[in-house]
């Protein structure tokens, strides 16, 4: 049933002389007008007087910046007329030097599109996906052309695999290495002994100082080269240094060379230095023995190939020139041959050394460049020493199998994606943003800033408490 009301019924609910009598909450309405702006300006002066300019800040700045909190114009330049402008790249480069990425991208973003402040301690390299992929996901080139992939979105999303394991990849080695023969138990090793080697025995980072067990002395590494990289290494130890003869090899290959002299061994150097020692030393011989030279006894070592005849000598030179050949012939064709590849005017060398009547006029041989990578991946960082938790073949799989040179034993992107997701830590995977991995910055050629400030430019000491004495 509906209820009926009369308008003049309705109207007696309005009080008339409502303006008469102040409501509590108009009356507050004022104060509140007064006391908010008020309060306002107490609470930004007495930040003014502490603080300098902080009051106008949008929140605090990185861990790196925040010694310069107070003053703000070393980045937000300020420009003549107008308050503070905006940040430009200038505040920046007068303390940094930032080498822009590629001189074929189409455009630069300015630092602080990247780089973003104010956000607490946050980490500044730390930068989104999106300043990455707002050229990578559909990546153009001033040239027009480019030979990386064009449309990267993330690390689990369309990233490429890495370009040495695509289809046909090789490692370009030049020395002749069998991981699985070497890893084998009971490999023969020095003075007899059967032992089991551990990748630790050939690989460790450079730098580090431990003795090397299959080398004659200890020997300290050279650090590995960087000269020629766009990337720091962000760490001393990220990269294996390349293995060497004299410290990895030496103590069960010998390069001895004829029983005349012992176990003495040639040099491992240029064919040039070892041929050079060949003749010093049988010369030294002959000398110390002019009765050899009738001796036609060739050396009791098995010989590749046919054995050559053996050659009377009518003089001490042509007994040392006929041990050099005999020598070199083996030295070439089986010591040197089972870990190089050794050319001969532009051709693998032949065993038929023995049959050439001229044999010295011959000219040497050429030992094929070891060209052992240090940087497999070098449009990317890697770093060993943040993956020491984990067994060394458990990235490379394949190299306790692997039995050729030209196989690569860098593991691939599915196995970094095992751990490496785009949502990182907050999803319980490793950091999976680009700028884990990568370089913005063309870092070789950054030039050293000299930094223009005095200390009462970069701190106004305001707001420092007094020292504690
Ligand atoms: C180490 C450099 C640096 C210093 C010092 C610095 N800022 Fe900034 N500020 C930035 C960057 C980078 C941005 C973001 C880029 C932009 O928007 O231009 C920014 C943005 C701002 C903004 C815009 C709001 C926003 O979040 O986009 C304000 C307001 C600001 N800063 C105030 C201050 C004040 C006030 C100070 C001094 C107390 C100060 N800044 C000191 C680097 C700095
Ligand atoms: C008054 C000098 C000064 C100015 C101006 C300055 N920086 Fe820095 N910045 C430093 C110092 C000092 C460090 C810490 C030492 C270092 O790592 O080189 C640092 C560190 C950094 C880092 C590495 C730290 C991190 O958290 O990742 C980045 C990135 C950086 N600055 C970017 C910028 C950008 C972008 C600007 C301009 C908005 C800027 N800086 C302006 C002095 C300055
Ligand atoms: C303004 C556009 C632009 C932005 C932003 C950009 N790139 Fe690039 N990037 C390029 C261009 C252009 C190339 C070079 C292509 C060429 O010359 O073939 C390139 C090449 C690369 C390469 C392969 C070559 C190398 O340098 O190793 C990587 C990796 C890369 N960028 C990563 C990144 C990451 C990570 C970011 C974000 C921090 C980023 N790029 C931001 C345009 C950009
Ligand atoms: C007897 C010494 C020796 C031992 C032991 C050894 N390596 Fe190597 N390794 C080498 C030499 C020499 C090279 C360079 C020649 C080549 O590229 O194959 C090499 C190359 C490599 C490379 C880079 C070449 C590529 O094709 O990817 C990786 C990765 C590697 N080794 C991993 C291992 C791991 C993992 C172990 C242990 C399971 C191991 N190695 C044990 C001597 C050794
Ligand atoms: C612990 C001793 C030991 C060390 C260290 C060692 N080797 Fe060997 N290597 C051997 C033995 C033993 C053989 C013969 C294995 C066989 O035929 O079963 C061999 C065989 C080889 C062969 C012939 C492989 C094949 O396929 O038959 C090459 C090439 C070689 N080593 C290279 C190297 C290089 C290069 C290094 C140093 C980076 C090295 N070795 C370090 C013990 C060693
Ligand atoms: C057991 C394996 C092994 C044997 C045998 C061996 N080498 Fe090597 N050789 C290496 C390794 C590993 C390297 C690369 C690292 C280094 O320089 O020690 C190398 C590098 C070289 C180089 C430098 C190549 C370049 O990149 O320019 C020359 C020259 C050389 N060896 C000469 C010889 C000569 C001559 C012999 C024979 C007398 C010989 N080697 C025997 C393992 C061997
Ligand atoms: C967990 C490490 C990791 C992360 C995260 C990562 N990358 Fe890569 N990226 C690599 C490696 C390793 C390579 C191979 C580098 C090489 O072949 O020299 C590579 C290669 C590339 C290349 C060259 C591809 C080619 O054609 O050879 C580009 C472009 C690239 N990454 C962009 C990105 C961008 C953009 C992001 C972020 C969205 C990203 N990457 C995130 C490790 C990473
Ligand atoms: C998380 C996976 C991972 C583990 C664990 C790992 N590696 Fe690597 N390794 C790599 C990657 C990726 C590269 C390619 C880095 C590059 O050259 O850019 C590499 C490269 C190498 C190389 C070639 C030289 C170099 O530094 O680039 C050698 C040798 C090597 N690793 C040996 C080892 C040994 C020995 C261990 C154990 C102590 C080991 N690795 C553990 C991933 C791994
Ligand atoms: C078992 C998990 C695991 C695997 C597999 C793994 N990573 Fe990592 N990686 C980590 C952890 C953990 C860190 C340290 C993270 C940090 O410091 O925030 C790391 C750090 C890194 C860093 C930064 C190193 C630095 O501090 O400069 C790079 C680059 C990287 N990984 C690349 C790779 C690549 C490339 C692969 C694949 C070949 C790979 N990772 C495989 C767990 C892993
Ligand atoms: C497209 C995004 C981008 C732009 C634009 C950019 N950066 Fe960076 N910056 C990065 C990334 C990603 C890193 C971390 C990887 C590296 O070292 O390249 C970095 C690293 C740095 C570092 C070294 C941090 C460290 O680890 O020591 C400094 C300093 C720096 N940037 C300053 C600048 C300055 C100054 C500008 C402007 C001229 C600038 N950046 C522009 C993305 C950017």
């Amino acid at each position: 049933m509906q209820r009926v009301r009369t308008t003049k019924e309705r109207a007696k609910r309005i009080d008339l002389m409502y303006f008469v009598q102040a409501h509590w909450l108009r009356q507050w309405r004022f104060w509140l007008a007064v006391a908010v702006p008020a309060l306002a300006l107490v609470w930004f002066f007495t930040l003014r007087v502490q603080g300098g300019e902080t009051a106008f800040s949008s929140g605090s700045l990185s861990r790196a910046h925040a010694v310069f909190t107070e003053k703000c114009s070393l980045c937000h330049v300020q420009q003549p007329g107008g308050f503070f402008e905006n940040v430009t790249d200038q505040g920046c480069l007068t303390c940094h030097d930032a080498p822009a990425h590629h001189t074929s991208q189409t455009f630069t973003p300015t630092c602080a599109s990247c780089h973003v402040e104010h956000k607490r301690k946050r980490l500044l390299r730390a930068t989104a996906d999106q300043v990455c992929t707002q050229c990578h996901a559909d990546l153009k080139t001033r040239g027009g052309k480019t030979e990386f992939a064009t449309t990267v979105e993330g690390f689990d999303h369309d990233h490429p695999e890495f370009a040495t394991l695509r289809a046909g990849g090789k490692d370009p080695g030049g020395i002749k290495l069998n991981h699985s023969v070497h890893l084998q138990a009971n490999l023969l090793g020095p003075n007899h002994t059967r032992v089991q080697l551990t990748c630790d025995d050939c690989h460790r980072p450079a730098g580090v100082e431990e003795l090397w067990p299959y080398s004659g002395a200890p020997i300290a590494l050279a650090p590995v080269a960087t000269s020629t990289d766009t990337l720091r290494p962000r760490h001393a130890r990220a990269y294996m240094a390349p293995p060497k003869f004299a410290s990895h090899c030496a103590g069960c290959h010998m390069l001895d060379f004829d029983a005349r002299f012992g176990s003495e061994q040639v040099p491992h150097d240029k064919i040039s230095v070892v041929h050079a020692f060949l003749i010093r030393r049988y010369s030294e011989y002959i000398g110390a023995h002019p009765g050899d030279v009738r001796q036609v006894a060739l050396s009791t070592r098995r010989m590749p190939g046919r054995p050559c005849t053996p050659r009377a000598s009518r003089n001490a030179a042509e007994w040392v020139q006929f041990r050099v050949e005999e020598t070199e012939w083996i030295l070439w064709l089986k010591t040197c041959k089972e870990c190089h590849t050794l050319m001969q005017g532009g051709t693998l060398l032949q065993d038929k050394s023995c049959e050439t009547p001229n044999a010295a006029e011959q000219p040497l041989p050429e030992i094929a460049k070891a060209n052992i990578t240090t940087r497999w991946l070098p449009h990317a960082t890697f770093d060993h020493q943040a993956h020491r938790m984990m067994k060394c073949d458990a990235c490379h799989t394949k190299a306790p199998t692997s039995r050729e040179t030209a196989d690569v034993l860098i593991p691939g992107i599915k196995l970094c994606q095992e751990c490496h997701r785009s949502a990182g830590p907050s999803k319980d995977f490793a950091e999976g943003r680009c700028f884990e991995c990568h370089q913005y910055h063309n870092w070789k050629d950054e030039k050293r800033v000299k930094g223009p400030y005095e200390l009462h430019q970069l701190r106004s000491g305001i707001a420092a408490p007094p020292l504690q004495q």
